[in-house]
């Protein structure tokens, strides 16, 4: 039986590498451009971290963590997002003591145990970019504009920004008790799993497609309606940068984030370009999250946005691969390792140069430079060698040693 990658994963073939290397390219100069450094964590971390970072209520922890024993007892977790981890290496390495805020940015594979679909995926890329140390809303409005910028130069359509505002964890306390208090009293409309979570996590009531939930949802009390004046004002100084800047937003007071570990600001962008998965890139303020993972008292506010769904929403054109420029066609014996000395040489001095690998006649050779789009092929025979400008068709002998500073400077 022929082997297939497992469910849910996928192989990323050279002309998809091309795009995701034009995600990438975009990413460090939109986020290098604001003084982001590029930071990476290990693939798996201590379950612990994410348990306590991402929250034991959350679906992410509860069903799409890949666990495993690490053969010393020891439960380790593949990363199932990337904000928990970069917390945790910015109290272990010290970085509170760095002026602030520190700003990093990653680009980096996650893993998520969820029901395959277009635009969900096993293991999936993230671009993130988190900025720690600073409660300061000018943060939070220019992480919310950096990813606009990112989305914009890759061309993701259709795009529409939510904003909301979660205030304290003291505020969101409160609010949940008298949510949870509110969800009892109507539990004969909810469906079931809505009702089964009233005690454990009762905003994702809001997120729900049941009708029934959706009619008791729409009367619900609301979080923003609840926040302590200095989170309002934080908020609303939030909301004016962007308004300066004119970056178009709606202010969705029933945003829930997947994710325990938000404070104040939330944000999401989806694209009517995606189908289900509309959820392009989303995140928030997360002022709790350093100190609850043992660091010091650290503001921290970022993002997330899956490569593969802006690519899908972005439909970028296909990146041809570069042609060589070099291809070294040889026969005789004597010439192979001539022709192999050659190519090593050209690629040194920074040349895209080939040679055949696969024992084609010197007629064959020729058809593979022609598919290779090789702007210039060396012919190395019993009789010397030979350069030919394949766009002119033209062919003249050269020194083999010449080869290369002829392709560099050509004179034909
Ligand atoms: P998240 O909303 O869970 O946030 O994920 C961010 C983005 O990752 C989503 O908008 C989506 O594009 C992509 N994504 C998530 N799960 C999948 C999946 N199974 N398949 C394909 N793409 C997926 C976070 O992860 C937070 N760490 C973001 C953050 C950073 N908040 C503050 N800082």
């Amino acid at each position: 039986m022929r082997l297939q990658a497992p469910r849910g994963t996928f192989d990323v073939l050279p002309e998809q590498a091309r795009a995701r290397e034009a995600v990438e390219h975009a990413a460090r100069r939109v986020l290098e451009g604001a003084g982001y450094e590029r930071v990476e964590t290990p693939a798996f971390e201590a379950t612990e971290l994410f348990a306590r970072g991402v929250g034991e209520s959350t679906d992410v922890v509860q069903k799409e963590m890949y666990s495993f024993d690490d053969g010393g007892g020891r439960s380790m977790t593949l990363r199932p997002e990337g904000t928990a981890p970069v917390c945790r290496a910015y109290s272990e390495h010290g970085m509170h003591k760095l002026p602030q805020p520190v700003k990093l940015w990653y680009l980096s594979s996650f893993f998520r145990h969820e029901a395959p679909q277009a635009g969900r995926f096993r293991q999936f890329w993230q671009v993130g970019a988190e900025a720690l140390g600073s409660d300061d809303p000018a943060v939070d409005a220019e992480s919310i504009l950096l990813l606009a910028e990112l989305l914009e130069t890759l061309g993701v359509g259709e795009l529409r920004l939510r904003l909301s505002s979660l205030g304290s964890p003291a505020t969101r306390a409160t609010y949940r008790a008298g949510l949870q208090e509110y969800l009892r009293s109507r539990a004969g409309e909810l469906s079931d799993d809505v009702r089964a979570r009233i005690e454990l996590n009762p905003l994702r009531a809001f997120d729900s497609e049941h009708p029934g939930t959706r009619a008791v949802m729409a009367d619900a009390p609301r979080l923003l309606d609840a926040l302590e004046p200095e989170d309002r004002e934080h908020f609303a100084q939030v909301r004016a940068l962007l308004d300066r800047v004119d970056l178009s937003y709606e202010v969705d007071p029933t945003l829930v984030r997947g994710l325990d570990y938000y404070t104040r600001t939330v944000f999401e962008f989806s694209s009517d370009a995606l189908g289900a998965q509309s959820g392009v890139g989303g995140g928030g303020r997360y002022d709790g999250l350093v100190a609850l993972l043992g660091g010091p008292p650290t503001g921290g506010m970022g993002w997330a946005a899956g490569v593969e769904r802006m690519l899908l929403a972005a439909a970028p054109q296909p990146v041809a691969a570069p042609p060589a420029e070099l291809f070294v066609a040889w026969t005789g014996e004597a010439q192979r390792v001539a022709a192999f000395a050659l190519v090593a040489d050209a690629r040194r001095s920074g040349l895209h140069a080939q040679l055949d690998l696969a024992g084609r006649s010197l007629k064959g050779q020729l058809r593979h430079a022609g598919r290779l789009d090789a702007r210039w092929v060396a012919l190395l025979t019993d009789e010397g060698a030979e350069l030919r400008d394949m766009e002119s068709g033209e062919q003249e002998p050269v020194a083999v040693e010449q080869v290369v500073a002829r392709v560099q400077r050509p004179i034909l």
